[in-house]
């Protein structure tokens, strides 16, 4: 493990589920900065990505690099569909992740990594790490170890704290077997659940040598960095610092009770980290959440940062893999005035706060999303809860009510959940078709709320613009 002498100053935030690509990143990291895959659901995008056929073929080309062609036969045997599967047809699903998980699953997560990772890396020495949440454990350790035998540099944690992360890729590194103790509800009894990896029970032979990636914990305050810092397993080698401005999943509001005239929780003041604490740590860190401009990159260094994570200026950048009419849809409101951004409070099932856009057009609507009816068939944000002794089970507030309240799911809980992994899938053009009349499954879309960077890298009113043209921008 080494820290980079000199770090980049920007980062692109890693984006969930799919947003940042391998393409995108490649992008940033070509430019000397720091591109971020995102590992989240990588297993799902990936699977559906061979099953519309690997069209340019960079799938595969990655995949002949994988030191054990045997087990990149057996994954593309299960989904891999030469020309590409009919547009009506549904996507074959993978398993869900599970406590016992099969073989054949682990075996897609490892490769699905690997590849993502591999073509971000490919043709050139710039830095390229790949980001994951906390909250989603089960792929977490088999998805170490596919990144890390691309070469990742560094891996980025947010929505929970990643105490155990650490030592699992200091265990990685020399091929140990590690473990992830599982967070658990209703556990009256404090029973321990872990899941244990060995991953020379999975590949065998020849090992590649593998470099312990640098690791950065994404927090929103300064006493869940600083726990980090004493309690992690291994060593934290960087913070970012995101603020609740921040796309995708933020911290909920610390120490504010809701008074009876609000509808929702508030940030306040108390919701600032503390940036003199954080610096104290004496570890590299970054600011996130709305930083995208010359001027923001500078108060970040003055406060000593190495400089900023960004995300929304690059989510919606050509090389991003949101569909384009999204992008532009998105860009012209806020061009027009129109766009509506908001936390919701309820979506997630993670119980986070989570960004959303209101769009009223064709697209997708959040009253659309409301009537949608429950399926759950991706799993990715299911809880575990505790079944009895020694048994757990899985359950998601979005899935339908009646199952989740008969795992012993408070009814209270279900209220205004969003399926995100079929949502979001969608948003990447990977969503579901399903040949009931249910139909396709309809994008959601997560954005920061700053959007001030738009006019600096869309000229002449094309809604179009580059990753490249971000980072000038920000280097102006
Ligand atoms: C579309 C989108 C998806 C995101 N998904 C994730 C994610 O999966 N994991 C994560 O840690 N952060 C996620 N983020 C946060 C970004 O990585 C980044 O920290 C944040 O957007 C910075 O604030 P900014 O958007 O104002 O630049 C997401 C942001 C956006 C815009």
């Amino acid at each position: 493990m080494k820290i980079f002498k000199k770090l980049p100053e920007i980062i692109q935030g890693g984006m969930g589920i799919g947003v940042s690509n391998w393409r995108l990143a490649k992008t940033v990291s070509k430019q000397g900065q720091i591109g971020v895959v995102s590992g989240v659901a990588i297993d799902s995008v990936f699977a559906r990505r061979l099953q519309l056929g690997d069209n340019d073929g960079s799938i595969r080309r990655a995949l002949s690099n994988f030191p054990w062609p045997d087990m990149v036969r057996r994954v593309l045997d299960a989904y891999f569909i030469p020309g590409g599967k009919s547009a009506e047809k549904p996507f074959k699903l993978i398993p869900m992740p599970n406590l016992r998980m099969k073989r054949s699953y682990i075996e897609l997560v490892i490769l699905a990594n690997f590849v993502e990772v591999f073509l971000a890396k490919e043709g050139h020495d710039g830095l390229v790490g790949i980001n994951y949440l906390e909250k989603i454990q089960l792929p977490t350790l088999p998805s170490l170890l596919g990144s890390m035998l691309a070469g990742v540099n560094f891996v980025l944690m947010g929505a929970g704290i990643p105490l155990a992360i650490p030592g699992a890729l200091d265990g990685l590194s020399h091929w140990e077997p590690v473990e992830l103790n599982l967070h658990i509800e209703d556990n009256t009894q404090r029973q321990k659940f872990v899941h244990h990896f060995d991953p020379k029970e999975f590949l065998s032979g020849k090992l590649p040598e593998l470099t312990r990636p640098n690791f950065f914990a994404i927090i929103s305050s300064d006493i869940v960095a600083k726990s980090l810092a004493r309690k992690a397993t291994g060593n934290i080698d960087g913070f970012i610092v995101e603020n609740h401005t921040a796309g995708g999943h933020n911290a909920p509001p610390r120490r504010t009770k809701k008074t009876r005239h609000q509808s929702a929780p508030q940030y306040g003041e108390k919701d600032i980290p503390d940036i003199e604490k954080i610096r104290d740590l004496g570890r590299p860190f970054w600011l996130a959440g709305g930083y995208a401009s010359p001027e923001k990159l500078k108060e970040a260094l003055d406060l000593e940062a190495n400089g900023i994570q960004v995300g929304t200026a690059f989510g919606f950048c050509n090389e991003s893999a949101m569909l384009p009419e999204i992008k532009q849809e998105v860009l012209r409101q806020y061009i027009n005035g129109k766009l509506k951004i908001f936390t919701d409070f309820k979506a997630s099932p993670t119980g986070y706060p989570f960004k959303l856009v209101s769009l009223k057009n064709k697209i997708t609507t959040m009253e659309n999303h409301s009537k949608r009816k429950r399926i759950c068939d991706m799993g990715y944000l299911r809880q575990a809860y505790c079944k009895g002794q020694a048994e757990i089970g899985f359950r998601c507030p979005a899935e339908p009510m009646e199952k989740y309240i008969r795992k012993g799911g408070s009814p209270d809980d279900t209220k205004d959940k969003q399926c995100l992994c079929n949502g979001l899938m969608a948003t990447i053009g990977l969503g579901q078709t399903r040949e009931d009349d249910f139909g396709a499954e309809l994008p959601l879309i997560t954005t920061g709320e700053d959007f001030s960077f738009v006019p600096h890298v869309v000229k002449n009113s094309v809604t179009n613009y580059s990753a490249t043209d971000v980072i000038a921008y920000i280097k102006s």
